[in-house]
């Protein structure tokens, strides 16, 4: 099983989006896919609600709150959730997550035959950020194509340093996706140039341009692969899915 987590402690660079569109992706090429919605605000968790009725599964009982990480929800025929326990109440900031318990999850998984597990993780590094960084291999770091994408960049490339020193073989830097890119402006043009000479090989081809489609297909809890497969999103999403399961082209 590969395991990746979608992680930057910068708000609103497209984590979430970046996670479901991934996820179901990799599902829809015929992968056995699990998404772990690591964030208490359960975003990527409310943002595919719709997906198994579009795609005729029947939900199963409500969740039990206690257990919420037991919980598989079935989404897509090869696609699963585990929901945020934030779903269902609002968790303080003495709540942690139990990282044993979740470790034990996912080598449960990865004894079912599951090949990707997903985590969206939260914008900070706190006890859930980090649980993302404990459990997963690789780590995809969406950066939004603004002008000081670089100096938040470095910060969260030096917390991946000490999270791989603190859980050897994990939190491996899988690459840097830039996110809401809209080519028309000057200034994105040299963001992306100044990403690609200090990151070189780390910073992933694909890219993802804005497209408030994908703010639509999450207001319907569907992902674009599902609400419109012919929009600018889905070809960049269904190109990152593709570099990041066959690597660069
Ligand atoms: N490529 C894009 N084009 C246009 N809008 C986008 C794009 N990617 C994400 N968005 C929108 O931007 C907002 C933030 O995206 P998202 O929730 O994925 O970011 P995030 O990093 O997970 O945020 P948070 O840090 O709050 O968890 C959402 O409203 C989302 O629909
Ligand atoms: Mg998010």
């Amino acid at each position: 099983m590969r395991s990746i987590a979608l992680a930057n402690q910068k708000g609103g660079v497209g984590k979430t989006t970046t996670a479901v569109h991934l996820a179901h992706g990799l599902a829809l090429t015929g992968d056995c896919t699990v998404i772990l919605d690591l964030d208490p605000q359960a975003n990527a968790t409310l943002g595919v609600q719709g997906m198994a009725e579009r795609n005729g599964i029947e939900t199963g009982e409500d969740l039990d709150a206690d257990s919420a990480f037991q919980a598989l929800q079935r989404l897509d025929d090869q696609l699963w959730i585990l929901p945020s326990p934030g779903v269902h109440r609002n968790i303080d900031r003495r709540t942690v997550p139990d990282t044993k318990k979740l470790a034990a999850l996912c080598s449960q998984l990865q004894d079912e035959g599951v090949e990707w597990l997903i985590v969206d993780c939260p914008p900070r590094m706190d006890a859930w950020g980090w649980a993302g960084l404990e459990l997963c291999q690789q780590v995809l770091l969406p950066v939004q194509a603004e002008f000081f994408a670089m100096h938040g960049l470095s910060q969260m490339i030096q917390t991946l340093e000490s999270a791989r020193r603190q859980f050897p073989g994990r939190a491996e830097l899988l690459g840097v996706v830039a996110t809401m890119v809209d080519a028309r402006e000057e200034i994105t043009r040299e963001v992306l140039d100044d990403l690609r000479s200090n990151l070189g090989p780390r910073m992933l081809d694909s890219l993802v341009y804005r497209d408030l489609i994908l703010v639509e297909a999450a207001s319907h809890g569907l992902t674009l692969f599902d609400y419109r497969i012919d929009a600018k999103g889905s070809l960049c999403y269904g190109a990152l899915v593709r570099e990041v399961k066959h690597g660069r082209a």
